[in-house]
């Protein structure tokens, strides 16, 4: 059942068709290839590392005295122009060697709906998070926030779109969690929701010092294959016209014109491999299209199977409600209810997170 929808949305092979590729292969050959494809014609290429200057300021709330709170402000300079970004450091009390995550959110509240401070730490998990607007707008100005540092006059057509510089943020925020002894250089993730679940996968996928990478509806250009969609769930064309800037603009000539893409979102999410990717779905999210998240994992796993390792391991058919595949390194769930980010998906995660590092 799986491999007729497979062959069905006939998607490029990650191996150029080659069979029996070794790891040596992969890592010389196909891996770089779908690193430079993937931001040549999808999202853009990322602006040059520079190197923020740091502030970090006690906060005094410390959630019923359990945890500690630090406001770290990175302010970036360039080109004579400057943006200051506020994220929170927020991790159990007096502990060091913690697993961490690198969240992105809509709000930059603490806590926040999205952000249950209380079960992270309650885990044994510390957080860093960052409002994605703080970072740059959601919107096509290319020439206000951390976007302004970098963006040309009239942008390239393989040049950054915003998912690339919301990614790039959560890049030197792990740059910053490298300085910290509370911090399990090994154990660091990155989480996010809907758009800032896609942005996520690009940061796991370019940024190999993180270990997991949790993406939450993401839905179209994320973890969901782009060919083959259902009539009712989102396909480039729509993404591509009401949030063009998300993508470089090579982006937008594959709109209605699927079967000329070079790669499909299963080689974004073999990129990750041998580390741990978890996708979470939501059944009611439609539009996200959970069959094809479910069938970017299955088909990306042929990565992981290179390495020795397991990927995804499935019951077999296609998803249904409350299927909960999360014991390889690549995971899967499909939770009853709505588009979010609710407590039960961080549930999901932290366990799948906690048997990881096990
Ligand atoms: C829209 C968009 C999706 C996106 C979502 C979100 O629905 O079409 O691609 O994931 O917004 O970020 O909330």
């Amino acid at each position: 059942m799986i491999e007729k929808e497979l062959i069905k949305r006939n998607l490029p092979s990650l191996f150029g068709g080659e069979e029996n590729v070794s790891v040596k292969r992969w890592e010389e050959v196909f891996k770089p290839k779908w690193r430079d494809l993937l931001l040549k014609e999808e999202y853009g290429y990322f602006p040059p590392i520079i190197e923020p200057k740091i502030k970090a300021e006690l906060n005094p709330e410390t959630f019923s005295g359990k945890a500690t709170w630090e406001e770290v402000t990175f302010t970036f300079e360039r080109n004579g122009k400057s943006h200051s970004v506020k994220t929170n450091l927020i991790f159990p009390k007096r502990k060091t060697n913690l697993p961490f995550f690198i969240f992105l959110n809509f709000r930059p509240s603490v806590p926040d709906k999205y952000l249950p401070i209380d079960k992270i730490i309650d885990n044994g998990f510390g957080i860093f998070s960052v409002c994605y607007k703080d970072v740059t707008d959601d919107n096509d100005d290319f020439s206000s926030g951390l976007s302004a540092l970098f963006a040309s006059e009239t942008r390239k057509d393989s040049e950054f779109g915003k998912i690339v510089i919301w990614a790039y943020m959560t890049m030197r925020m792990m740059d910053y969690l490298q300085t910290r002894p509370e911090v399990d250089k090994d154990k660091i993730g990155v989480i996010g929701h809907s758009r800032l679940g896609k942005t996520a996968l690009v940061a796991g996928a370019y940024d190999e010092r993180f270990s997991f990478v949790c993406a939450n509806d993401s839905g179209c250009s994320g973890a969901s294959l782009s060919r083959g969609r259902y009539e009712w769930s989102e396909k480039l064309t729509h993404v591509t016209k009401t949030f063009p800037f998300w993508f470089c603009r090579n982006y937008l000539k594959y709109a209605d014109n699927e079967d000329k893409l070079p790669f499909d979102q299963h080689a974004l999410l073999s990129l990750i491999a041998p580390r741990s990717v978890y996708v979470g779905g939501a059944i009611e999210d439609t539009w996200a299209d959970n069959d094809n998240q479910f069938l970017c994992c299955y088909e990306s796993s042929k990565v992981w199977k290179l390495y020795g390792k397991r990927g995804l391991v499935c019951s077999g058919g296609m998803p249904v409600e409350c299927d909960a595949f999360t014991s390889g390194e690549v995971g899967f769930f499909l939770r009853s209810g709505k588009h979010a980010l609710e407590l039960t998906d961080w549930d999901e995660y932290i366990k799948a997170i906690k048997e990881k590092f096990n």
